[in-house]
């Protein structure tokens, strides 16, 4: 049934105006003032409403086998979760163990999603190792459109690579033209100081910050930031926390490194007084890398609202409390995560655009137009505009609520976030002309997400 969304107020990442929206099939097909609508069209009156692009998650965690257990969402839950929240792509990291094989991982990732997600998906290929298989694996996997690799400096002999293995997935993503994301902590300074605080019988979560400093960041950011201006190829840098990493990648960018730079939410809204709370409580708030000191929040947001940190994802990655208290004994063994992913459009609107001083443009551009851009999803993605997929986002700014586990789609039975005011949410939400969330309750075919074929010669 074609859809017209009357009367809103269509913002962009550069635009701003008061007018409809028609969509046929899965298609935007024209926007303007008064337009008219064959009989059988759907008609959404949205005055009042703010209207925008769906937004795009650039950094999730769905299907996870991860710290001797697995994250708890399924496409199912990630992806209901996700559109109620107003996001109707996520980028799902593909993490395969450096035991694991490439190629069948990605097969596996690509099962759990298929048939599964409600909204549309792609995927960051975890480059785990560096052996004889594996550029042949990557380029079959880059060939099946897949135009993004990851990399992690940290969780070594897990997920971490080697210097010489991050050189040889530079060198080769450099030639297949695809963009690198990192996770940039130094494995070995983690290793050392886990070592040494265990040893002093500093074993509670509020350890986990200190086993990772600032330094240990900055150290894995300048890091990649070097290989990526050796090897010519381009970089991003994922959950991005603090002023020195931030001085460091922004250093690389002044000297023409092709860098980008993604923040994600639990550092802009959560410090790691958080992870200082006694037991279980501090452990919901362990993720890598940690929470900060609350003075590397003012920075970031100041980083945002000027475009020097280009995205905000979540890293959404639900462990829940039962999974959490694997860690009572040592914090080495909580497993690292916080999931964000329903609650990142409404909190980063209430605390940047509302409360704060972002600018509504880059809100849309941080959270939906750049991801589509850096990751070859735009203009199909990332904007409203005549031939783009029909992904919209109808915003009633005059809600008032609170996060809420109790009432959270997540599968998890914690919101790092609980409590926290928004003012405003996703009312409704389509994926290609389809409506999936209505009066802010998924009302959708499950099912219906696409994985997303990406160009790899967007770099
Ligand atoms: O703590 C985190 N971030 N957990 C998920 C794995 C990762 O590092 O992205
Ligand atoms: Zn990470
Ligand atoms: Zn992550």
């Amino acid at each position: 049934m074609p859809l017209l969304i009357k009367n809103a107020d269509i913002v962009t990442a550069d635009s701003r105006q008061r007018g409809d929206v028609y969509a046929e099939g899965e298609t935007i097909t024209r926007i303007g003032q008064n337009l008219d609508a064959p009989p059988d069209t759907e008609v959404i009156d949205a005055t009042g409403k703010l209207l925008f692009p769906g937004f795009i998650d650039p950094h999730v965690h769905i299907y996870l086998p991860f710290m001797a257990t697995f994250a708890k969402d399924t496409h199912e839950t990630g992806s209901i979760a996700a559109l109620v929240g107003g996001t109707t792509t996520y980028i799902e990291m593909c993490c395969p163990s450096r035991f694991d094989d490439g190629l069948e991982s990605y097969n596996l990732w690509k099962s759990k999603a298929g048939g599964a997600s409600a909204c549309d998906y792609t995927f960051h290929m975890s480059v785990t190792k560096f052996v004889g298989e594996t550029e042949a694996q990557l380029r079959e996997i880059v060939a099946d459109g897949i135009a993004s690799f990851k990399i992690f400096l940290s969780y070594k002999n897990f997920f971490g690579v080697d210097d010489g293995e991050m050189y040889e997935t530079l060198t080769l993503a450099k030639k297949l033209g695809v963009i690198v994301t990192a996770h940039c902590e130094n494995a070995e300074l983690v290793g050392r100081l886990q070592q040494s605080l265990l040893a002093q019988g500093k074993t509670g979560p509020e350890f986990h910050e200190p086993s990772r400093p600032e330094a240990v960041e900055a150290e894995g950011t300048n890091r990649f930031a070097t290989f990526l201006g050796v090897t010519g190829a381009a970089g991003y840098v994922v959950h991005l926390s603090c002023k020195p990493a931030l001085d460091m990648a922004l250093a690389a960018k002044a000297r023409g490194t092709r860098l980008w730079i993604e923040s994600v939410l639990p550092h802009f809204l959560l410090d790691k007084t958080y992870a200082e709370r006694a037991g279980v409580e501090g452990m919901k708030h362990v993720m890598s890398p940690p929470l900060r000191d609350r003075a590397n929040q003012k920075v970031l947001w100041d980083a945002l609202a000027a475009g020097a940190i280009d995205t905000v994802g979540t890293d959404h990655c639900p462990f829940d409390t039962t999974q959490k208290i694997l860690g009572n004994d040592a914090f080495t063994q909580i497993p690292n995560g916080i999931p964000g992913i329903e609650e990142r459009v409404p909190l980063l609107y209430t605390y940047g655009v509302k409360r704060g001083s972002l600018d509504i443009h880059r809100f849309v551009d941080a959270a939906s137009t750049r991801p589509a851009k850096l990751f070859g999803l735009h203009p199909r993605k990332g904007t409203i505009a005549v031939g783009s997929d029909a992904d919209l986002v109808v915003f009633d700014p005059e809600y008032r609520g609170k996060i809420s586990a109790a009432t959270q789609h997540t599968n998890c039975d914690y919101s790092g976030f609980e409590g926290m005011e928004i003012d405003g949410r996703p009312s409704l939400v389509t994926v290609r002309g389809k409506v999936q969330v209505r009066d802010g309750k998924f009302v959708g075919e499950r099912g219906r997400g696409k994985l997303l074929k990406r160009d790899p010669a967007y770099f």
